[in-house]
């Protein structure tokens, strides 16, 4: 079982731990039916992503899913599809996802941190782009999430060299959001996650959809996408940021700059 959800939380492991949770077609297809799970069931807020044992992931399985099948191009070819195409649903996911990373993570475990939308990370976790060191850029995204996570001069350091870094130093560089030590992993990770439960879904999902699309564009289109995406945000909750929120805040039940509106009064 690689998928635990708990209400508003899904949490995925990575599951072959004996392997450092390398990451083979049977874990791809297996991370694909978890999404597919995850989607089905409408109630989940937020999906965490994390390693079973002491890594968070060793990257592709570099046996199976390249040195095996490399001679026969197709097989090659769908092999890695379906990696590929859950990287790209995971990234585009509608959920919130957090990455938990509780130790290696090397290649595919860098673009995994990488593409969710928020991660924590213990400050002793092991990071690296180590696909120079066996005679390949990262690919398959991985150079996406270096170019997206880190700032240029580090991403084509840890690129070109292959040197790691540790959680701590992905925070500074910020790959991460938190580093913490690895037995305050959890509880940190909780404490995210705690703030984002209480929120609208469809509003979370839209913010950060909109915030993806307006990193590519000039101000005045995002102006324009943000004002349209809001008339959609308004007609999906039933107006819930005016009715209930605004409503809650006329009669000074909360402060908004200090918490959330109580979302028991909303229908949606
Ligand atoms: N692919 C296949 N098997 C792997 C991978 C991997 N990416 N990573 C670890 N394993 C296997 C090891 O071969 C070993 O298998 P064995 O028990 O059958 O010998 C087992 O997992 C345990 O690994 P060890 O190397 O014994 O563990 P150690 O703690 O000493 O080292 C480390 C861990 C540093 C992660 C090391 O295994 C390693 O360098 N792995 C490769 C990391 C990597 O380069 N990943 C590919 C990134 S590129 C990409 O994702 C596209």
């Amino acid at each position: 079982m690689n998928l635990e959800i708990d209400g508003p939380t899904a949490t995925i492991y990575l599951n072959r731990p004996d392997k450092k949770n390398a990451m083979n077609p049977q874990m791809h297809r297996d991370m694909n039916e978890a999404l597919d799970a995850i989607e089905a069931d409408r109630g989940v807020k937020v999906v965490v992503v994390t390693g079973n044992g002491d890594s968070f992931s060793a990257g592709m399985d570099l046996e199976e899913c390249f040195l095996r099948p490399f001679e026969d191009p197709m097989e090659f070819y769908r092999t890695n599809e379906v990696a590929l195409n859950w990287f790209k649903r995971l990234k585009a996911f509608p959920a919130v996802t957090v990455a938990k990373v509780n130790g290696f993570s090397f290649g595919g475990g860098v673009l995994l941190a990488g593409i969710c939308d928020l991660a924590v990370a213990s400050e002793t976790a092991l990071f690296g782009l180590s696909e120079i060191n066996f005679g390949i850029f990262p690919a398959g995204g991985a150079t996406w999430a270096a170019a997206h996570n880190l700032p240029r001069k580090q991403a084509l350091y840890y690129i070109l060299t292959g040197a790691t870094f540790t959680g701590r130093e992905a925070e500074a560089y910020g790959l991460v959001n938190k580093a913490v030590p690895l037995d305050e992993l959890d509880a940190a990770t909780d404490r995210i996650v705690r703030k984002l439960v209480n929120k609208n879904p469809v509003t979370l999902s839209l913010a950060k959809h909109v915030y993806e699309h307006n990193r590519a564009t000039d101000l005045p289109a995002a102006i324009d996408y943000d004002q349209a995406k809001l008339w959609e945000l308004s007609r999906l909750t039933g107006n819930e940021w005016v009715n209930v929120a605004l409503k809650q805040f006329e009669k000074r039940s909360y402060q908004p700059g200090l918490s959330t509106y109580d979302r028991v009064e909303a229908k949606s």
